[in-house]
Order: structure tokens, then sequence, then C-alpha cells
């Protein structure tokens, strides 16, 4: 297991506010590098269900999803990877009854590592796996916590965004009591506005404070982005020429050259 765990790049997408393109930037991540010849796997692991849907699963129709794999219930099942559009990216899918999986695993004992144990079973078959994480600090990101080692910050560029990172941050402490690998290893600015002053000069202030691991590729605020989730696509496929595919081909490049 020892090598699995060191060869494996096992990326969380999180944020504790909602909002800031965690979705968006893991779904469009794991598109770019399952493009780039690297088996993928990504996990909804948020409520929500948003990366599911997006990538035009119907969540009503799934019949195993990362609800099972977390409650205990499931002990001996398969993990359910789904093939996807693209033949080297999977999805383990998440579904409206993970809201209630907090309040199921509150009183089980070792309920923090239930992901992490799941993610051992299969991590020998990808080259990433990228989780994006529902934006609270609760059970579900815990577990995305315990298991992973890098957490990329989407970062939308308005005027609250450097205040969320403080709080992230008391987190990742308290989390690396156990996990000590837990680390920031990139911010990505999202919804760069070009009409306005107020982006370039929160993308200014953001870099001070940062410095090296905020990316140098920034995501533009562009309307297919938010068009192509009601079309089930990523927007790579949605609009693939458009400036926001063009930046996350970008972001994705420097994801692959940070390795
Ligand atoms: N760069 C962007 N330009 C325009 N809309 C965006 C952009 N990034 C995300 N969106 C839209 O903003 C909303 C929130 O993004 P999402 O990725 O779902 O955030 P989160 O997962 O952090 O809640 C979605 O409707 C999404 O389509
Ligand atoms: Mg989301």
């Amino acid at each position: 297991m020892i090598e699995i765990w060191e060869i494996m790049r096992l990326i969380a997408i999180a944020s504790q506010k909602g909002g800031t393109g965690k979705t968006t930037t893991a779904m469009n991540l794991g598109v770019c590098l399952a493009e780039r010849n690297k088996k993928t796997l990504l996990i909804d692991i948020d409520p929500q269900a948003n990366l599911t849907t997006g990538l035009g699963f119907d969540m009503f129709e799934l019949k195993q999803t990362i609800y099972h794999v977390l409650s205990n219930h499931h002990e001996n099942m398969p993990i359910p990877c789904l093939p996807t559009r693209w033949p080297l990216l999977d999805l383990i899918p998440s579904s409206l009854d993970l809201a209630s999986v907090e309040l199921e695993m509150a009183s089980r004992v070792g309920r923090e590592w239930r992901l992490k144990k799941a993610i051992e079973i299969i991590a020998n078959q990808y080259d990433y796996i990228i989780i994006d994480t529902p934006p609270s600090l609760g059970l579900l990101t815990q577990n995305a916590f315990m298991a992973y080692e890098k957490i990329i910050i989407p970062l939308q560029l308005h005027v609250y965004a450097l205040k969320a990172i403080p709080q992230l941050q008391t987190t990742i402490n308290l989390i690396r009591e156990f996990n000590p690998a837990l680390h920031i290893s990139g911010i990505v600015c999202t919804m760069y506005d070009t009409r306005n002053n107020l982006s370039r000069v929160i993308e200014e202030s953001v870099r001070e404070k940062f410095g090296q691991i905020v990316y140098t590729t920034v995501i533009p605020m562009n309307i297919v982005i938010a068009e192509s989730p009601a079309a089930g696509k990523p927007v790579l496929e949605y609009a693939p020429n458009s400036i926001g595919a063009k930046a996350y081909r970008e972001f994705a490049e420097e994801v692959l050259l940070n390795e």
C-alpha cells in the first residue's frame, strides 16, 4: 500500500464557501487530465451532486453512489467507479441521500476514515483521483481531508475572497494531527471579471498574500461556463473554443507541470 500512496496523485478541490467554482474546477480538471492520457477518477462527495449531473448522469437512475461507499451497510460492495464519455475518466457519483450520511455515521467508530479505506481498494487503477467537496467542513469534507494530501482552492475574485481561507487553514491544521501530509498545494483564482477593476485588485492581493502557490492561470467569468451544467457537459465539451475552456486547459497544464 505504501508504494501506491507515494505515486498516487490525490487532489481535493475545497473551499468553505459555496459557488466559488469547486465543481467546475474539479470537472474540467478531470476531463483535461483524461484527455492528456492520465487515467483519472472524479469523486463527487457533495450531496448537491452537481458534479454528477454536470457530467450528464441522472441522479435518480443511479443504483450505487458514494453514499453506499460511506455508509456502513455495504461493507463488501464493489466501489462504483462509473465510466464517462471519456475513455480515461471515471466517476464515483453522489446522490441526495448523501445528505443523511453525516447523521447516520455520527456515532460510528472510524467514521472519518471511510473514504480513505474505499480509495485504498481502487487507488492503483488511477493516475489521479480528484474529489469535489461540499461547501462545509463537516464529516464529508473531513473524510476527504483524511484521505488526501493536496488541496486546490478555487478562489472567487470578490471582496470576501480572502476571508474564506483562514477558516479552511484552521481546519487543515486540525486534520494534520491525524494526516500530517495534508496541505494547500494551490489556489486558483476564478470568475475574473474584466468589466471592472475589482477582480484585478483582489487578484493582486491574493498573489501578494499567498505568493508561489497561486496558479498563474486565472479562470475568467465566462457565460458558457455557467450554461454548460444545464447541458450536462463540462465547458470543455460544451464550448471547447471558449475562453473558459481555454483557461481550464491552461490550468490543467500547470497542475501537471507542478507534479
Ligand atoms: N468562470 C466562471 N464563469 C461563469 N460562471 C461560472 C464560472 N465558474 C463557475 N460558474 C458558475 O457558477 C456557479 C457556481 O460554480 P460551482 O463550480 O458549482 O461552484 P461550487 O462547486 O464551489 O459551489 C455554477 O452555476 C457555475 O456554472
Ligand atoms: Mg459544488
